[in-house]
């Protein structure tokens, strides 16, 4: 068998970043250009100084990705890219590159779901088995996602209103931390009590949806009221206390996904898969399934994760067409 060398792209964020992926599983090189410095001062990303950042980087990137590898282009057998979700001008930047690159080299275009990539950035860690659950909690993302079988991802349930990265961000925005912030806070965390007793939203209805804005708008509140009457709060103890309900909520949910679904694995992927918090609720908390979780270098936005899942939908015929078009809203189906 020869060998086959897979290129990805992933651009629909923040981090520009190109990888190439030899017989499915060995990641020879994955390049990741992060802007996190161009946006720290705004509190968040702004997406047209990110499609700008794109640009600027990308070229290089697939460069650096070819040369680590210790490839040509001559060699690559197709390439992958990110068309949503994420920010529309980002992610045409990486496809109109990938395209180009497809066309030049006369190799198929694989179209890849970034919440798809997280998912099986899993792959690293461990031989994936079907039917498994996916508990995908990034900065745009908190779903619970059946997957069937390699390729078929649906939805089981997800947040009605924000994301759980997207909390972090925001509470930590609020205790003047820099962005993004879930890294900060999971340190904290782990130095502090939960005191604050903040409120756990829908643990107790058997849905699979989550609702982080309740508890959002609780941690905004407390921290506005204390400053208005000059009372202090325990930084340690905020972050523990924010930490607790949101690891309470994502493991209840979990846990009644499984239950409700007979599934071999439980993978736990996306940004916030990094926070150690969870990673020890989860050893802890899932017993019944082995719990899969991406290496920490894999969790936040790369093009790894986009290589492992483009090496599925290929083997599954999955190709793109030179009017491939990014796709800002894409998500999964829900199951019926
Ligand atoms: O998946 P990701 O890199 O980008 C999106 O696709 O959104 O996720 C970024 C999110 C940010 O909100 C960041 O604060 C959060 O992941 N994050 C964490 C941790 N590390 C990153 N949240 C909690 N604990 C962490 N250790
Ligand atoms: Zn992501």
């Amino acid at each position: 068998m020869t060998d086959r060398y897979l290129m990805a792209v992933e651009s629909s964020c923040d981090e520009t970043s190109v990888a190439i992926l030899k017989n499915d599983k060995e990641l020879l090189s994955n390049i990741i250009a992060s802007q996190v410095e161009s946006h720290k001062r705004f509190g968040g990303v702004v997406p047209e100084v990110a499609s700008r950042h794109h640009v600027e980087v990308i070229t290089s990137c697939f460069e650096d990705a070819l040369q680590e590898a210790g490839i040509t282009a001559e060699e690559l057998d197709g390439v992958a890219v990110t068309y949503g979700p994420g920010l529309v001008g980002a992610l045409l930047v990486g496809i109109a590159a990938a395209k180009a690159f497809a066309w030049a080299h006369q190799i198929p275009l694989i179209p890849v779901n970034h919440m798809a990539g997280h998912l099986m950035a899993a792959r690293e860690e461990k031989e994936l088995e079907y039917p498994l659950m996916a508990l995908l909690v990034s900065g745009g993302h908190t779903e619970l996602v059946y997957v069937s079988e390699p390729g078929s991802y649906h939805i089981v349930g997800e947040t009605r209103d924000d994301a759980v990265g997207e909390a972090y961000d925001k509470v930590g925005r609020v205790m003047g931390l820099t962005y993004p912030a879930g890294r900060e806070i999971d340190q904290l965390a782990h130095k502090g009590q939960d005191t604050y007793n903040f409120p756990r939203a829908m643990i107790k209805e058997d849905h699979l949806e989550f609702s982080f804005s309740g508890l959002k708008s609780a941690f905004i509140n407390l921290h506005h009221n204390a400053e208005q009457k000059g009372e202090e709060l325990v930084l340690e103890d905020l972050c523990a206390s924010f930490q607790a309900a949101v690891l309470d909520i994502l493991m209840v949910k979990t846990q009644k996904a499984l239950a409700k679904y007979s599934v071999k694995m439980l993978v736990v992927a996306g940004g916030v898969a990094a926070n150690q918090g969870l990673r020890e609720r989860l050893a802890q908390d899932i017993t019944d399934v082995p719990v899969v979780i991406p290496p920490l270098r894999l969790c936040g936005d790369n093009a790894g994760m986009i290589a492992l899942a483009a090496a599925v939908e290929y083997d599954l015929g999955h190709f793109g067409q030179m009017d491939l078009n990014a796709k800002p809203s894409l998500a999964f189906s829900y199951l019926d």
